[in-house]
């Protein structure tokens, strides 16, 4: 059983923990969020707004569910994850994507390498998240933009009471029936609790250096979208 001590979490402990969720990661998605994420898919596609030909870094990839929809749209679009296994599972499904393995706080491209830069529910994941803000920071060209999607806060506070239910209670034991490995989803409910909400991600993503930082409410909040842009 993972622990809140556990939120404690070393990054290689991170990578090996979806290592070990990889092979069922897309279906417990769809069952843990009741089909939502592939409307949530949609708006993040929408918001980044790139033209054909454009350069994506989708950061914190996974199995690249993410980035599909970009590189289907023609945006050349780089997956890239620290987890090998998440990486192999999307890679066995689209051999097509380029894929570069790397860590989101010390990434293997060059200084503004990238239009824009996009992270899908990956920045919770990133142990010291404000470094890789900075680090997205230098792979996105002057006037770029990044476009965070990730878990919120919902701001109706009945939902709010009835979601953080559902998060305690029945996403680890509905996880425990479609997942390999369903601690990791004990892990994913704390993580989402301890996340800052989305004025205060709005204030990290400034602090890093991005400017303009404005969020918008999926689902009630539940999710968010933040979009900032890289000064010029
Ligand atoms: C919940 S999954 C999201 C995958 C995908 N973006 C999606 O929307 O389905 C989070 C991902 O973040 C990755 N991750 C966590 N910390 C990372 C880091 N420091 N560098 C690169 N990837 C990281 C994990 O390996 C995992 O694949």
């Amino acid at each position: 059983m993972v622990t809140r001590a556990d939120l404690d979490k070393q990054p290689r402990d991170v990578a090996a923990m979806f290592d070990g969720v990889a092979d069922r990661y897309d279906l417990t998605n769809d069952v843990l969020s009741m089909g939502q994420d592939r409307r949530w898919r949609r708006a993040v596609v929408k918001a980044v707004a790139l033209q054909p030909g454009d350069r994506l870094l989708d950061l914190a990839a996974g199995t690249a569910t993410s980035s599909e929809p970009f590189a289907d749209a023609g945006v050349r679009t780089v997956a890239s994850d620290f987890s090998l296994g998440m990486l192999r599972v999307g890679h066995r499904r689209r051999p097509d994507l380029s894929m570069v393995a790397g860590d989101g706080t010390r990434l293997p491209f060059a200084d503004g390498a990238f239009d824009a830069v996009t992270i899908s529910f990956g920045l919770r994941n990133i142990v010291d998240h404000r470094a890789g803000l900075a680090e997205m920071l230098r792979v996105t060209r002057p006037g770029g933009r990044l476009v965070v999607c990730e878990f919120s806060r919902p701001t109706f506070a009945p939902l709010r009471t009835v979601y953080t239910e559902y998060l305690m209670r029945a996403l680890p034991s509905v996880a425990r029936r479609v997942s390999s490995n369903p601690d990791a989803y004990v892990y994913l409910a704390e993580s989402i609790r301890a996340w800052p909400d989305q004025r205060a991600l709005a204030g990290q993503m400034a602090e890093a250096g991005w400017q303009g930082a404005q969020w918008r409410n999926l689902s009630a909040g539940i999710v968010a979208l933040h979009r900032a842009v890289r000064p010029v």
